[in-house]
C-alpha cells in the first residue's frame, strides 16, 4: 500500500479521493480508491466515510463508493456550465431535430476539452464523448475548436508538449496543427474526418460570449455524410446560443 504523500493538506487528501472518479470509472470500492488515492487505507476509509455523511459520496448495497447527488447539486450552482447549457439546450436540440446525429457542448478545461452536454439519436452513429467526460484538444473538432481560440499560451503549451494521438488520423504533428488551427480561425467552423474514430466525422463551430469564445458546439457524422447542412445548423445555433447568453447576463 503506498503512504500518502507528505505535507499534503486534508483539502488535497480529499481532492485525491473524489478525482479517482472518471467518467469511465463511476463505481470503487474503498479500497480501490484509497490505491488509487495514494493515501493509506485508514485515512481513505476515514474520509469517505465522512464524505458519505455529507452526502457528497454514497454507497450502493454492495458497499461500492459513487459520486453523490449531493455534489452534483452543488456542483451546478451557479457553475458556468449551467449558464451555459441554460442557452446551449434549445437550439442544441433544434441542430439535433434537423441533423439527427449527436451534437454536443465542450468548454476548455486544463488544456483538454470537457463535454458539458450531450444530446443524442437512437439512430445516430459512433460517438465516444460522454458528458463530464474530456478528449485532447488535438483530437476531437470541439478541442480544435477550443485550441484554435485558446489564450496564445494555453495553445503555445499544448502545441510544444507530445500531442497524443487518440485514432491514426488524429493530428499529432505540431506543425500541420498550427496550420490546421490558423484555418479553423480564418473559416469559423473544422470538419475533423476520423480524428476520433475511423467510422466518424466531427464538425464544430465556436460559441461566443461577449466576442470571446467559451464553447465549442460539434456534431459527430458518420463518415463521408453531407458536412454543409451540419455546418450551416451549428452556425446559427452559435449565434442562438449568443444571443440568449447575453440575455442571460
Ligand atoms: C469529434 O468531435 O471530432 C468527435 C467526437 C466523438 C467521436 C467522433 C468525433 O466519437
Amino acid at each position: 500500500m503506498a503512504n500518502s504523500r507528505s505535507g499534503d493538506s486534508m483539502t488535497d487528501r480529499i481532492v485525491r479521493v473524489l478525482e479517482t472518479f472518471t467518467a469511465e470509472r463511476t463505481m470503487q470500492t474503498a479500497t480501490e480508491i484509497a490505491q488509487r488515492a495514494e493515501l493509506p487505507a485508514s485515512t481513505a476509509h476515514r474520509i469517505i466515510g465522512d464524505l458519505i455523511t455529507a452526502g457528497l459520496l454514497e454507497r450502493d448495497e454492495d458497499r461500492r463508493v459513487r459520486l453523490g447527488m449531493r455534489l452534483w447539486e452543488l456542483a451546478l450552482r451557479g457553475s458556468r456550465a449551467l449558464r451555459l447549457r441554460q442557452a446551449a439546450l434549445p437550439h442544441m436540440e433544434r441542430v439535433q431535430s434537423v441533423i439527427r446525429e449527436h451534437t454536443q457542448l465542450a468548454v476548455l478545461e486544463h488544456e483538454e476539452a470537457l463535454f458539458v452536454e450531450r444530446l443524442s439519436h437512437l439512430q445516430a452513429g459512433a460517438n465516444i464523448t460522454r458528458i463530464a467526460g474530456r478528449l485532447p484538444l488535438n483530437a476531437s473538432s470541439s478541442g480544435l475548436v477550443l485550441l484554435a481560440h485558446a489564450d496564445p499560451a494555453v495553445r503555445e503549451r499544448v502545441l510544444s508538449a507530445p500531442l497524443p494521438a487518440v485514432s491514426p488520423e488524429t493530428v499529432t504533428d505540431a506543425v500541420t496543427l498550427r496550420a490546421l488551427l490558423t484555418a479553423i480561425r480564418r473559416r469559423g467552423y473544422v470538419i475533423a474526418p476520423g480524428s476520433i474514430e475511423s467510422v466518424s466525422t466531427g464538425v464544430a463551430v465556436p460559441v461566443r460570449d461577449r466576442g470571446e469564445v467559451i464553447a465549442a458546439l460539434s456534431v459527430v457524422l458518420p463518415r463521408g455524410a453531407a458536412t454543409e447542412p451540419a455546418i450551416n445548423a451549428l452556425l446559427a445555433a452559435a449565434r442562438g446560443i449568443e444571443q440568449d447568453l447575453s440575455a442571460l447576463r
